[in-house]
């Protein structure tokens, strides 16, 4: 049987709603949310990434500044920027867009952010106070992964869950999300990566699959259980003649032939990428909430 969609835009839509309301509220005491937003050169998926934060922040009525710099921007400008930003009492939270051009110290330019700003979550104190289980801003990618999964009612806790990918920005996160002690989490995690044995023989143990490894359709339906819920957080460019941009989108799973394996999967384009804007939404919204 076909798997069930689990429907990304629609889910996101809805919280979306949920902010719109608090947005509001905070208007009405004296408060905009503010986001800062910076590019650093002309990566085109990057370029397509913060449009689309900038599209997000106007349709719930948050400020925003969107600072687009040349890629010979040197670290010391970019770091001068963010301090602006730290200091600049519009701005609740601050995001520089990733990957930063070879010659910046992406972990400098990270950890120069303030905490109180951090709506990434990408800061060492983020990402320690996430793993004690503190309240913290949580990584927004990551964190829209576990609302897809309780918003589609998929039982986490207990599950056997198998991570496909370990980098900073979702692989290790998710995992250690879906490890918590929290709703959304109490899972049997597994993280695999380039240089593990097997890896079919492991992720067809999963219930839940999570594939952000960064290449395009390498989870196949044989890689997939019966039944399991599957999580695609690719979002790859392959070249096609036949589209009028010279390039389709795909995700890390070889979608048409997961559909006929998994019980319930999200698509690429639809399903993780809005989850991840709207919690970035989320995050600001509850950084202006600590200013009152
Ligand atoms: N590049 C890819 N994903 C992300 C993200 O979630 N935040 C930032 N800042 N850069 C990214």
């Amino acid at each position: 049987m076909a798997a069930q969609i689990i429907d990304g835009k629609l889910i996101a839509s809805e919280i979306r709603e949920d902010l719109k309301k608090e947005v509001l509220e905070l208007k009405a005491s004296g408060i905009t949310p503010g986001l800062g937003v910076i590019l650093v050169g002309e990566d085109p998926a990057s370029r397509s990434y913060v449009s689309a934060k900038e599209k997000a922040c106007d349709n719930l009525g948050l400020y925003s500044e969107n600072v687009k710099l040349p890629a010979e921007t040197t670290e010391e400008e970019l770091l001068a920027l963010v301090d602006t930003m730290n200091n600049n009492s519009k701005i609740d939270g601050i995001l520089v867009q990733l990957p930063l051009p070879k010659h910046i110290d992406t972990d400098r330019v990270i950890m120069r952010i303030i905490p109180e700003k951090d709506v990434d979550g990408f800061h060492p104190q983020s990402i320690g106070k996430m793993i004690m289980g503190k309240d913290t801003f949580l990584p927004c990618t990551p964190h829209g992964i576990i609302k897809l999964l309780l918003h589609s009612n998929v039982k986490v806790e207990g599950a056997n869950v198998v991570v496909v990918g370990r980098s900073n920005i979702v692989g290790k996160p998710v995992a250690n999300l879906l490890l918590s002690k929290s709703e959304g989490g109490n899972a049997t995690v597994t993280v695999c990566h380039s240089r593990t044995k097997n890896i079919a023989e492991i992720t067809r143990r999963a219930d839940i699959l999570i594939a952000a490894i960064g290449k395009p359709e390498f989870i196949t339906a044989d890689m997939i259980k019966d039944g399991a819920v599957v999580i695609d957080v690719g979002v790859n460019r392959v070249d096609d003649s036949t589209k009028k941009r010279g390039y389709r989108l795909v995700g890390d799973v070889e979608y048409k032939a997961a559909l006929e394996k998994a019980s319930k999967i999200t698509p690429v384009p639809g399903g993780v990428g809005p989850m991840t804007i709207t919690m970035l939404m989320y995050n600001t919204v509850n950084s202006a909430k600590n200013r009152k």
